[in-house]
């Protein structure tokens, strides 16, 4: 495959492989094992003499196809393609750490993630610091001897917050800490964290990447030695493999995926427009906007805005909730990245978990809202939401 294809290329034809049929689509592997020629090819294959596949919780062919196409698109030498956006983000850290290790994370994380570092990992012996990843101070304050590993996610969820991972990488580098940054909400597109200097990417490819609300998926990107000396091993033996049917299904939400994600970007600049100006909005956080409080920031290492825009309202949780219920073309889901347009309050359900302190913290007010743009024409999508605003008190 050529390294000079642009991304549209690359998401449509990078890493096929075809089978002695010829078909033009990828083909789904639905198989648990593979066969041997003879008892010496088993054991070659066994000792990694030769190339080949060993068991679909290893590898196997569809699964390769996609993490190919995403090691091209993220520009990554190696990756796993997990059941769930949360298999990779919690394989991707657990991996790499043993009791008495220390992880320095952004306290802005989308719930699970949070979970993950805050809760499950002391467990096991492995503490975290929580700060406020905006300021490159605050990763330089919480760092320890034990420090191995940052953790980041930006734009965060749901207030669209901006850490430059640059600064932090350079930190982290100082220190042999690996940086893990969850690009979610950038889009491998936007976004290129390894190019930034961090270590490791991981996505839910569950949002953007499959697109049309149909399954789960994840995938962990990096170097070859930091998987083959890290994840490898945990990935054959803890058993996160995505189902070959969702990689199949990956495959093709990805080909598109350019496509989608400009028509949901352009309607996310537009709209977040429009929202600025209405009456009931008391503000609208949009990392394409000029007034985004980390605009110098998001020029650096971001090349869009978002697929994705918060907005607060003015009266609090009983407004945004009428909001909800007056939409109509807009619906109320706490997922993203979907063709279809979705609309969430964060302190009531994705953030329901966090104190009112912790989610005052994030900017999480009653009145927030997070919005997901789909593909559906912007103009439907500003009447839905003139319409539904009318019906809310300002
Ligand atoms: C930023 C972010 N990271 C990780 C996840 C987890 O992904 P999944 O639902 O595929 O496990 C999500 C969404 O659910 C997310 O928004």
């Amino acid at each position: 495959m050529s390294k000079t294809w642009r991304p549209a290329t690359q998401l449509v034809h990078e890493g096929t492989l075809r089978s002695q049929y010829g078909e033009t689509s990828e083909a789904i592997f639905l198989t648990q094992g593979f066969v041997y020629d003879s008892s010496e090819a088993a054991e070659a294959r066994f000792k990694g003499e030769t190339d080949g596949f060993i068991y679909a919780r290893y590898g196997s062919p569809t699964n390769d196809m996609f993490e190919k196409r995403m090691c091209a698109l993220e520009g990554a030498e190696d990756a796993r393609a997990t059941a769930s956006g949360m298999a990779a983000v919690t394989a991707a850290i657990l991996c790499q750490l043993k009791a008495g290790d220390h992880i320095v994370a952004a306290r802005a994380l989308f719930g699970s993630c949070r979970w993950v570092v805050e809760t499950l990992a002391p467990k096991y012996g492995i503490e975290c610091t929580l700060i406020d990843g905006r300021d490159l101070e605050n990763w330089e304050k919480a760092i320890r001897p034990a420090t191995k590993v940052f953790f980041l996610e930006s734009p965060t969820n749901p207030t669209l917050e901006v850490i430059d991972i640059a600064g932090v990488a350079k930190l982290a580098d100082q220190i042999g800490a690996k940086v893990v940054v969850d690009n979610v909400f950038a889009t491998p597109l936007f976004q290129k964290p390894l190019e930034l200097g961090a270590h490791i990417v991981v996505y839910s490819a569950t949002k953007h990447i499959d697109g049309q609300g149909r399954c789960l998926g994840g995938v962990v990107l990096s170097d070859k030695q930091w998987i083959d000396e890290n994840l490898h091993d945990y990935f054959r033996h803890t058993g996160p493999a995505m189902s070959p049917f969702n990689a199949w299904t990956l495959l093709k939400g990805i080909e598109t995926l350019p496509l989608r994600v400009k028509q949901q970007t352009a309607s996310a600049a537009r709209i977040a427009d429009f929202l600025a100006e209405q009456k009931q909005v008391a503000k609208v956080i949009y990392p394409g906007r000029k007034d985004h409080p980390q605009a110098d920031i998001i020029a650096k290492q971001m090349s869009g805005g978002s697929t994705l825009v918060a907005f607060e309202l003015k009266g609090g949780k009983e407004a945004a909730f009428a909001l909800q219920n007056a939409l109509d073309i807009i619906k109320i889901s706490n997922n993203l990245g979907d063709s279809k347009s979705l609309i969430t309050h964060p302190a009531t359900t994705t953030h329901k978990n966090l104190s009112d302190d912790a989610r005052a913290e994030l900017g999480i007010s009653p009145g927030t809202v997070r919005l997901s743009l789909g593909i559906e024409d912007a103009e439907d999508l500003i009447e839905d939401f003139a319409q539904a605003l009318s019906k809310v008190k300002s």
